[in-house]
């Protein structure tokens, strides 16, 4: 039995009793290894987990009856089972079912052919990681840990998915709105603070006339009922003397980003382009900007991400190219890179020379309008966020507008009453308000 090597995977986000039970299981059979999934392994088909890698490997490390860990890279067995040639593999049995199905066969037919066997150890009732989730997720977040995690997200997963939020209400979507297809969640990794959503929802015009201190009291009805990051809309950043104390207020909240334009004066929404006037920055003074809000900023987290407007206002792919790699000199952590063509042949025209010189820095897009485009084609392009910057506040307005049009039609309300979200769901929508 000395030489009895076992091999057990597990994320070891929440550890409860159940896992523990699997150790000691284990550890009856032999010297157990147990290979703990990166963030880039669990975000393959689940949320992000909760502990960042080092803390789940250290966990693990001092639990009762495990000898060694290891990463285990992918939600796959086989690399590692390669590698460690395990006489056992010891599981939970609730793998039969599920996404993991597939994987667990690979990990019976891998061993097989060393004489390895699979244990399946019955799953313990009565503790169930997802009530653990729901609780931790009543708790809340902290803004540090808020804002780490779309480093993390940048780090674990092909493409960050992000949607606009510009109320509590909308934040409660994103934060718990899910699908499943295939076994696999789906859901939002984060949030937009979007200058034309604010602005509209005020009834004001996107030109910077909604103040940052009135975006950021909105901001915070969000930040008090999500736990999820949060990209901000920085407009054009303002004066460099006054952008300085935005990137210190939005890192103190533990936001994660602020996105910034190369424009200057009068900003209008880039979804206008050339149709208005607008006046792009000079490559020197907007390194400027970007340089005083990196040296403002206090932790190593926090991420300023230069805004390429050439190809809004119709400067084409090389200047867009000249300035990205001169804002990133500059100190920007990310480049998003903005256009309204239907096509998104010049996105991908940027990605593809950027990523030819540039392997690392993360490429934002806001698909408004060249909406055909896929997360997955996005992702082959070299894409890592896509963010969806509109769509909660263009969803609502033609409801509320038929709602209204229907009860001054009829003179009651009774037949707009379909249209509504029932009153009992209302009263539940909101934890508390029973
Ligand atoms: C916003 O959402 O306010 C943006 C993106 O800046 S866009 O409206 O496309 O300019
Ligand atoms: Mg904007």
């Amino acid at each position: 039995m000395e030489n009895t090597k076992v091999y057990v995977g597990m994320s070891a986000d929440l550890i409860h009793p159940g896992h523990l039970n699997i150790i000691k299981e284990a550890s009856k059979l032999g010297s157990v290894t147990v290979g703990v999934l990166t963030d880039e392994a669990i975000a393959s088909y689940k949320r992000l987990p909760y502990l960042n890698f080092d803390q789940r490997k250290m966990i693990v490390e001092y639990l009762k009856g495990v000898d060694k860990v290891i990463p285990q890279n992918t939600l796959d067995y086989v690399p590692n089972l390669l590698i460690e040639k395990p006489d056992f593999v010891v599981h939970g049995d609730d793998w039969k079912e599920g996404i993991q199905k597939t994987t667990r066969q690979r990990v019976i037919d891998t061993i097989k052919q060393w004489g390895g066997k699979l244990i399946d150890v019955p799953y313990t009732q009565g503790i169930s990681s997802s009530i653990l989730n729901e609780r931790i997720k009543s708790i809340g977040t902290t803004p540090e840990i808020r804002m780490k995690r779309l480093r993390r997200l940048i780090n674990a997963k092909k493409i960050v998915r992000i949607l606009e939020s510009h109320s509590g209400l909308t934040g409660l979507i994103i934060e718990n709105v899910k699908v499943k297809i295939n076994d696999v969640d789906y859901e939002f990794d984060g949030m937009w603070s979007s200058s034309l959503t604010d602005s509209t929802s005020k009834g004001k015009p996107d030109i910077e006339a909604v103040d940052i201190t009135t975006r950021l009291h909105g901001l915070n009805d969000t930040l008090e009922c999500t736990s999820k990051p949060f990209i901000f809309d920085g407009d054009t950043g303002g004066k460099v003397e006054h952008f300085l104390f935005t990137v210190r207020t939005l890192e103190r909240l533990g936001i994660s980003a602020v996105i910034i334009e190369d424009k200057i004066g009068l900003k209008k929404n880039s979804l206008l382009g050339t149709s208005v006037l607008q006046n792009q920055s000079t490559i020197d003074d907007f390194c400027i900007k970007i340089k005083s809000g990196k040296e403002a900023q206090v932790t190593d987290d926090f991420m300023i991400i230069a805004r390429v407007e050439s190809l809004i206002l119709g400067k084409g792919v090389t200047d867009a190219m000249e300035r990205a790699l001169a804002y990133i000199d500059a100190g920007a952590d990310g480049i998003m890179i903005h256009s309204k063509e239907k096509s998104g042949d010049d996105i991908r025209d940027f990605c593809s020379k950027f990523r030819k010189v540039n392997i690392r820095t993360p490429i934002v897009v806001v698909p408004t309008t060249f909406n055909h485009i896929t997360e997955d084609e996005f992702s082959e392009m070299g894409v890592n966020i896509v963010i969806y910057a509109n769509h909660m506040l263009r969803a609502s307005y033609p409801a509320m507008l038929n709602v209204a049009k229907s009860i001054l039609t009829h003179g009651r309300s009774y037949e707009a009453n379909e249209i509504c979200m029932p009153i009992s769901e209302i009263l539940e929508l909101i934890p508390g308000t029973k």
